[in-house]
Formats: C-alpha cells, structure tokens, sequence
C-alpha cells in the first residue's frame, strides 16, 4: 500500500502511520466472532467483528481525553485498543475506512483522541417538529462523526414539545399551532407533535448507546409565547397584546413574570421533570434574545427589580436565570445559558456559558475568571444559515478558540452547531442544511489543529458522505461545498424569494421597531 495514500477519514484522526502490507477481510462465515462474548460487540461495524483482538480499558490512563483509541490494522488481523467510548469511535472510523478500501485495508496505526470535550449539535424541535425516528437518524449521523453532545432545543414560542406529567395544559395547549409563515414554504395546515417521556427515554437509551449525552433546555425567561398560552397566569401585568403559540419567527415580547412568586415552583417544577428524566450534568437554562417591555411596564417586574437592588432589567433576568441555576447545582446539575446571561454580576464559573453572538468582553472576562465556553458563533456554527453565508470551506478555516479566548484557551469547553429550524420542514431539508457542513464542524472539534487541511476535507469526506446515504440522509450538492460567486447569488435569489414576501417583510419591519427601543434602553440587544 503506498504510503501517501491519502485516507477518507472525518474527522481526521490524531495521529496515523503506515506500516507495510495489507489486511485482507475474510469471506463471512471463515473467521470464528472474536467479539462475541464481548460488551464491545456492538461497538464494532458486522464485518470486523471476527478480525478483532480488543484491549479493552475500563477507564481512561492519566490525562487522556475520553474517547481516545488506538487502531492498528496488521496483516494478520486488526486490534484495537480503548475505553468502551474509545472502541467505539475507532468503529466509527473503521466504518469509513470500509467504504475507502472495501475488503483489503491498508496496514496503519492510529492513535487518536478529539481536541474538545464538547463536541455538540443542536436540534430545534420548536419550530419544526422532526418526531423521533428523525432524531435518531441524526443521533447516528453524529454518532458517525465522534460528536458526543446532542443540545435538545424543546421549548420556544413556535411550541413546547416535551411533556410535563405534572403540567398537561403545556403539551395540552402549547404543542399545536397554526400554519407556519416563517417563510414561503409548503407547509401543513397547522403543526403538532411533542416528545412524551416514554419517548425521551426511548431517545436518551439510543443516544447513551451511541456516547451521546443529552443536553435539553428549557428556555428562561424569554422565547415563552407557548408556555404563556398554556399557563397565561405566568404573564407580566400590562403584558399587551394576546398571548398565542407563534406562527412567525422572530422574537416576540412574551417572558415570564419575574415579580409573580408562582413563577419559581412553576419552573422547578418542570426542572425536577427535567432531572428526573434526563441523567446528565448539564441543563440549558435559555437565557437568550428576552425582550424587557412587558417587564419595563409591570408592577410587579419593577418592584420586585428596586427591591432587589438591581440595575436594570438585564440584571434581573441574569437573577433570575441564576435563580434557577442554584435550584440545579442544590440538585447536583449544573445550567448552561446563552451569552445574554453575562450581562449583570460576575457569573458562577459553573455555569457554562454558550456565546453565539456578541458579548465578546464579558465573555473574555468569563474565561479568565475559570468559567468555561461552548463555542457557537454564528459567524460560521450556525447550520440554518444558507451556505452563501456559511460554505463548508468557511467553517474549516474558521478558528475553534475565538480572538477573546486566546489567553484562556483551556476554558473552551468545545464547539457546537445549533440547527434552527425555522425554514427545516422535514429530515430531507434537515439534511441539506447540515451534511456536510455539520463534518466539517465535528472535524474542528475534533482533530488537532494541524492534523489535516481543510483542502483535503472535500476528497475526504467521501467515506462519511458514503455512510450518511446509507442513512438516507443525503446532504447539499457539492456546488454548496465551496460556493462560487454565481451559485451564491442564485442562493441568495432563492432566498429572498422566500424571506422577503410582503408578509414577511411587515413582521421584520416590526421586529425591528422592537429590537431598536431594547437598544436605546440597554445599550445592546
Ligand atoms: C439564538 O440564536 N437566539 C441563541
Ligand atoms: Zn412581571
């Protein structure tokens, strides 16, 4: 085997060379199952399964990153070396070398473990709601590319999607909505559907088997116009206009009443659910995009701000999320937020912030303090974006660890993609906007800085691409890849069509009017 072959492999792996000759895979049925007794069995593609010596390690030596594996490939056989987590991600990439070589694998070594321990994707379930075969195909995909974080997006004004036992009104009411007008696509005459907690379990059991930890969130306190249908007690007083679960995207005025005492139990009460169904450390507090005018006009907003001695509204929404990130930590949780939660005190460095846009100082001043960082900018992570903003080129030349961290680099806990689905109608659509762009992000979070060119990640991703198919999950043409000028403006074209009709263009219009009074007031929004 020549030894500058070039191997399919993304995310590319940490290390790997060659050695002399080949493996050739045995005809099914000549080789007794080397795994069969084994609980790594099922961590390994079918067609290896009887070639395999596994060493297997019950935990992880000295500082090595979870995950980590060895894989040589000898004449004689293949051995693979790791954790449980390690065996199976050297499946994963044994899986695309099969799609490469087909039966005769080229002699190699790979060491190999990911750069960041968050490697994470993001599925909005508000907007569009993708029922769970979906998310599980995409839990496999990620599976594929070493991604080991799925952030559950399930509560937000187009419709609350898990069930609360103790609170049926908000699945009741809040999971069914109108005819969608976020833009001009087809759409069905009204959408429901909401994960029950039989089904959550079902999704945390196939995640956990695919080293997937969950994280849900809960949106706090603004993104509430479903959970305020359901419950319109939770409102502000003064709180104009009707409450209803939104057929538009965009942000709406709709937050929760920080001066209303049943505001609390209410939401522990959804957390405890939260906790009680999801075995993880961490739980997504929101904390993003919350407009203050129903707080600036509500009595009991106000006096319970003075009270407290806070400065203005943005600190007592950083109170209140805080609030109910001290309710998780007495629980043994710990809450992540949006960037907008930086704005007010110093933050406990427990909490885990994920900056998406903006607030670069306080997030600067965060890192340097011990607090850690989920990367998320939508300068090049945001997978609803159209690729005339964001090609897969983009995102490999983007740098993981943004200029404000670049003297607290250990506090970037990882990177991950959020897929809004405002304009994702179905899996097909799903797919289009994330392959193979969600690669590109899984292989910059995963792969040292200089173990491979983003120029090489096109002929590369032909093995990923070849298991992605399999899934069903077809991707954007390879003219998205690296968009040309002329594509770009076809894209864009398109675009427009659909996001700028006269509907539309009214609501961005007073979307606008409302964004504009949050900046005269605070400054930035
Ligand atoms: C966000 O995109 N509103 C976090
Ligand atoms: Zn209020």
């Amino acid at each position: 085997m020549n030894t500058m072959t070039e191997l399919h492999l993304v995310p590319y792996p940490a290390e790997v060379s060659f050695t002399e000759g080949s493996f050739f895979l045995p005809e099914e049925g000549s080789f007794s199952d080397k795994t069969e007794d084994s609980l790594y069995r099922s961590c390994l593609p079918e067609t290896v399964r009887g070639v395999c010596w596994i060493l297997p390690k019950t935990e992880q030596e000295g500082d090595a990153p979870e995950g980590s594996y060895r894989l040589s490939i000898r004449p004689e056989g293949l051995e693979i070396e790791g954790t449980e987590q390690g065996i199976f991600y050297a499946g994963q990439t044994l899986r695309q070398l099969l799609v490469q070589f087909g039966g005769e694998l080229p002699c190699l070594e790979i060491r190999d473990w990911p750069r960041f321990a968050y490697r994470g994707f993001m599925l909005d379930s508000s907007r569009h709601f993708l029922p769970k075969e979906d998310v599980k195909k995409l839990l496999d995909a990620a599976a594929a590319m070493r991604l080991n974080k799925f952030h559950w997006h399930l509560t937000d004004d187009q419709g609350w999607r898990i069930e609360i036992s103790k609170h049926p009104e908000l699945t009741g009411k809040g999971a069914r909505r109108g005819r969608a007008m976020f833009a001009d696509l087809p759409e069905p005459e009204e959408s429901a559907g909401y994960f029950s907690r039989e089904d959550i379990r079902e999704i945390i059991s196939y995640a956990a088997e695919r080293f997937i930890d969950i994280v849900p969130e809960l949106e706090i306190p603004g993104h509430e116009s479903a959970l305020l249908f359901s419950c319109p007690e939770l409102r502000c007083e003064n709180a104009d206009g009707e409450p209803k679960v939104q057929i538009n995207g965009g942000i709406f005025k709709e937050l929760l009443c920080a001066g209303n005492e049943k505001t609390y139990p209410f939401i522990e009460e959804i957390l405890d659910e939260y906790m009680e169904l999801f075995p993880y450390p961490y739980i997504h507090l929101g904390g993003d995009e919350a407009v203050k005018a129903h707080w600036r006009s509500c009595p009991r907003c106000q006096a319970k701000m003075h009270a407290l001695g806070l400065k203005d509204e943005n600190a007592m929404q950083q109170w209140m999320v805080r609030c109910f990130a001290d309710y998780l930590r007495k629980h043994g949780r710990h809450a992540v937020v949006w960037n907008e939660v930086l704005r007010g005190e110093a933050l406990p460095t427990d909490i885990v912030v994920q900056m998406w846009h903006g607030d670069a100082d306080l997030g600067g001043e965060f890192a340097e303090r011990g607090g850690r960082i989920i990367h998320s900018s939508t300068d090049a992570y945001y997978l609803d974006y159209p690729y005339f903003v964001t090609d897969v080129s983009k995102i490999l030349n983007f740098d993981p660890v943004p200029e404000y961290l670049k003297n607290s680099e250990q506090s970037v806990f990882g990177i991950e993609a959020p897929l809004w689905t405002e304009r994702v109608v179905d899996l097909d659509r799903a797919a289009f906007q994330l392959f193979p762009r969600l690669p590109a992000v899984a292989e910059r979070a995963w792969s040292p800085e200089k173990a491979c060119g983003p120029d090489t990640f096109f002929s590369r991703y032909t093995g990923l691409q070849g298991i992605l198919e399999e899934m069903g999950l077809r991707g954007a043409p390879e003219k998205y890849w690296k968009i040309s000028e002329a594509d770009k403006a076809e894209e864009f074209e398109e675009y427009e069509r659909i996001t700028k009709t006269p509907h539309m263009l009214r609501f961005i219009e007073e979307q606008e009017r409302v964004l504009q009074e949050e900046i005269r007031v605070y400054g930035r929004f």
